[in-house]
């Protein structure tokens, strides 16, 4: 008995504790983190984390820790990134819950993060990068790019390493595809990853070609089909479109004697019951 009221008092209390919503599109241009906001409940903080190319420990930014801002100025991490790259991630938080926390991408190609242009042909996503950057220079033969792919509105699942520019084969034709470039160290993803950027990869003109035919091939069908209806059959849409008139095997009951002032054509009609009533 106890119990059931202590559950009852209690449970909406941890159900109202959730952890808020993680927040979203975090991008990085010139030191400048951004991100959307929760957009249905207030009181949530920021916490913006970083980590060196040397370690998975994630360490807070100074000056953005617990914001309610939706934006932070990350340039004090800057010195710490002159000797190798770093990640950047942000963590919401509403009275000591904590969403988990989502990496953010660079806006802009820098010394950690590649540029690249996206081409996208029938089949296929071409991602244009260059063989001579300067973090490729550096780290000589142990760097390349890692570029992520994945249809638009999934996860970037998929990925396909290479020293530069990088073609990804048997996209379907029609569908919207994104990718999403890192660099790579040895086996490792170093620095931001770009934003993700989608292109809708287009149809092949075989393909176009074949749909051309079925269309006509089907209209070639239709086509004699309607005229033959039209030209002998015309009697059969006429019986078709004539409505049909079923009457009802009881006539309804006489409708009781109105008591208010009627509509006028129910008085005609009462007046024709009456006609017919014998005298
Ligand atoms: C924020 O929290 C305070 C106290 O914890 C509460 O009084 C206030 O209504 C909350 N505001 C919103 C928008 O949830
Ligand atoms: C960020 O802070 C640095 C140093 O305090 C300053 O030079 C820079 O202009 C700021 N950037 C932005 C976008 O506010
Ligand atoms: C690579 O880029 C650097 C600086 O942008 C340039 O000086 C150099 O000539 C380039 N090397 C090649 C092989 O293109």
């Amino acid at each position: 008995m106890l119990l059931g009221v202590l559950c009852i008092l209690v449970v909406p209390q941890v159900f109202s504790e959730a952890p808020p919503a993680p927040p979203q599109d975090i991008q990085v241009d010139n030191w400048l983190l951004r991100w959307s906001p929760d957009p249905d409940h207030g009181n949530v903080t920021y916490t913006a984390q970083y980590s060196s190319f040397d370690s998975d420990v994630w360490t807070d930014v100074p000056y953005c820790v617990h914001t309610s801002l939706n934006s932070c100025n990350v340039s004090s991490i800057k010195a710490r990134s002159v000797y190798g790259c770093v990640m950047l991630r942000v963590q919401a938080e509403r009275h000591g819950q904590k969403s988990p926390s989502v990496q953010a991408c660079s806006t802009h190609g820098d010394l950690c993060t590649p540029d690249f242009i996206l081409t996208a042909s029938p089949g296929s996503l071409t991602v244009h990068l260059s063989r001579n950057t300067t973090f490729l220079r550096k780290k000589a033969d142990h760097a390349k790019y890692r570029v992520y792919y994945g249809k638009k509105g999934e996860a970037l699942q998929g990925y396909k390493d290479g020293p530069a520019s990088v073609t990804i084969d048997e996209l379907q034709e029609g569908q919207r595809y994104c990718t999403r470039v890192q660099y790579l160290y040895f086996t490792r993803t170093e620095g931001l990853p770009t934003c993700t950027q989608c292109a809708l990869i287009p149809e092949s003109d075989s393909r176009r070609t074949v749909s051309l035919v079925l269309v006509g091939g089907v209209l070639l069908l239709v086509f004699p089909v309607i005229a033959y209806f039209l030209l002998f059959q015309r009697w059969r849409f006429k019986r078709w479109l004539q409505p049909r008139y079923t009457f009802p095997e009881h006539l309804p009951e006489p409708l009781p004697e109105p008591r208010l002032p009627v509509p006028s054509s129910t008085e005609e009609h009462y007046d024709v019951i009456t006609s017919m009533s014998p005298e």
